[in-house]
């Protein structure tokens, strides 16, 4: 694996993930569109991202908001159409800005013309693509969830999500004898699948994509328990894409960096765990008790950086110079936003953590203004309690945030109705705003290699309850020490042994503090403070 590249434009990434129903209404239907993207790629570029994930936006009866594809190859009517997304790709390009499409590879929508075929009795082409327990009595399939009743067909069906899911057929690691439906991943229609998966990959490549966020990429082959059989469908991929598109870029939901980077994803999202010991520990759903009462960026000051340190340097060391762990500011699933517990001070302390790490960062869109979460919504498209990180961008005081044109009620989720709500036009000229922040803090990544994704990183104050939390980055010929102090406190630490020529100069954030006392390099940081510094 290490012999083979990574592309470079991923050095210097900075990722801004698009909802696409939610960030820009082109033409006053009530939900945003291609087109209106599009139209808001001046902002992007203000703001700095190179990158964009796009939130599905193939034919689909969204069910599950688009993640129940009916079409993989035809943009879904209401975003628009297939030369609306190359036209878009084509302008991102000319600014410089990639797209990423998200690939729902485990899955389709129960409607899905393959899925629908396979429904029949008669057996036909499709009738291997999808997995069928030999009858429709055999529901209880440990370790999987199938429907029974739906078809004609004499089985259950198995679901990856909800129950209008079917999974695609990519066999099973050790297909149980006595259940001979449990077909092997190199029987025929495991292997068709597949087949249609690069298919479906070298369209919208061939079209001006620059890659696919992968949906569950870890889940494909069933009763993989340690991923065996997974990790080597993905590692077929990219040897494929190797060949045929080298600069294409893969990006896995699938949290457990260590695995997927062994499978040949370029990046994977930092585990759940981890991200929670920094963000919003009061709001975990079903993820456990823990004794911190609190994350690390909440000014309480009672967080615990080791829960993030530990996991992160367990998968950090495993992927080093392989591929990369993408932090987030959020994204559209159960992660509350960003801003929840957090005043705006506290917000850019955690930009200056997400955008001073390696590997590409990754920001919701939204997050760089600090919109909230709105909290009581009905669920929308099989949101239920995603919908509240889901409504409109804010661009600006016009009705409708500057969303859409539409009458309010015909809007595909509400505009959060607080009259203190955050918007771009607020922002975009204070330059003490949190979205000012941002772009200063993606600037100073790019213009600094020893903060890109490839950069050397190594924790120098990290203790379990302290806080600051101080790290190194290297590249290049700097060398840089990032310092935070979320706490409402000020803080002081003793970076005695730490090998730093001078007090130096700084870069962002605090001046000055780096103090030599008696020989020795001190840090000394206000409450809610940071700062970036040559070491
Ligand atoms: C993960 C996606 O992020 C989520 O939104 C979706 O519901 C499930 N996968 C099922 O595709
Ligand atoms: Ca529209």
């Amino acid at each position: 694996m290490s012999s083979k590249s990574i592309p470079a434009w991923l050095e210097e990434a900075v990722f801004y993930q698009v909802y696409p129903q939610s960030f820009y209404d082109s033409n006053g239907d009530g939900i945003g569109d291609i087109p209106g993207i599009q139209l808001k790629l001046d902002y992007l570029e203000t703001l700095g991202v190179n990158a964009v994930w796009i939130n599905p936006c193939f034919d689909s009866p969204f069910l599950d908001a688009g993640y129940d594809v009916s079409d993989y190859y035809r943009v879904a009517p209401r975003y628009g159409t297939n030369d609306d997304l190359r036209a878009l790709f084509a302008e991102a390009a000319r600014r410089g800005i990639r797209i990423l499409l998200d690939l729902v590879p485990g899955h389709t929508s129960i409607e899905h013309p393959w899925f629908q075929a396979s429904c029949r009795h008669a057996r036909n082409e499709y009738s291997d693509w999808f997995i069928w327990t030999d009858s429709v009595w055999a529901w209880m399939v440990p370790g999987l969830r199938a429907i029974s009743g739906y078809a004609e067909r004499d089985g259950c069906f198995v679901t990856n999500f909800f129950y209008h899911q079917p999974a695609l057929n990519y066999g099973f690691a050790a297909p149980d004898p006595a259940h001979p439906w449990q077909q092997p991943v190199d029987a025929p229609g495991p292997q068709r699948v597949r087949e249609e998966l690069r298919r479906i990959m070298r369209f919208w490549l061939e079209m001006g994509a620059s890659g696919f966020r992968v949906d569950m990429a870890g889940w494909l082959v069933k009763g993989d328990p340690d991923s065996r059989e997974n990790i080597r469908l993905w590692q077929e991929m990219r040897a494929w894409l190797d060949r045929e598109f080298p600069e294409a870029c893969l990006v896995s939901e699938w949290f457990e960096p260590a695995l997927a980077i062994q499978a040949g994803f370029h990046v994977d999202f930092c585990p759940t765990l981890a991200n929670a010991a920094l963000f919003r520990r009061p709001d975990l759903r079903g993820l456990g008790a823990n004794p911190y009462a609190y994350s690390f960026f909440n000014p309480v000051g009672t967080g615990n950086i080791r829960e993030f340190v530990d996991h992160y340097l367990r998968h950090y060391a495993q992927i080093k110079g392989r591929g990369h762990i993408a932090l987030f500011s959020g994204n559209h699933d159960l992660t509350p936003r960003l801003s929840t517990g957090l005043g705006v001070e506290d917000l850019k302390l955690a930009f200056l953590f997400l955008l001073t790490m390696p590997g590409p960062p990754f920001i919701y869109y939204g997050d760089e203004i600090g919109m909230r979460t709105v909290e009581g919504l009905p669920s929308k498209e099989g949101g239920y309690q995603r919908t509240g990180v889901r409504t409109p961008m804010q661009w600006d005081r016009s009705p409708n945030a500057g969303f859409s044109t539409a009458p309010a009620e015909r809007l595909y989720l509400p505009v959060d109705d607080r009259p203190d709500r955050p918007t771009v036009a607020d922002q975009l000229d204070d330059p003490d705003s949190l979205l000012s922040c941002v772009r200063h803090l993606i600037a100073l990544r790019r213009a600094h290699p020893a903060l890109c994704a490839s950069g050397e990183w190594s924790p120098v104050f990290a203790e379990a309850g302290r806080y600051p939390f101080v790290y190194r980055r290297s590249g290049g010929d700097e060398n840089l020490l990032v310092a935070i102090n979320p706490a409402d406190r000020p803080v002081e630490v003793d970076l005695g042994q730490v090998a730093i020529q001078g007090p130096g100069q700084t870069l962002y954030g605090v001046e000055g503090a780096i103090v030599e006392r008696q020989g020795r390099w001190v840090l000394r940081l206000p409450p809610v403070s940071g700062g970036v510094y040559r070491a």
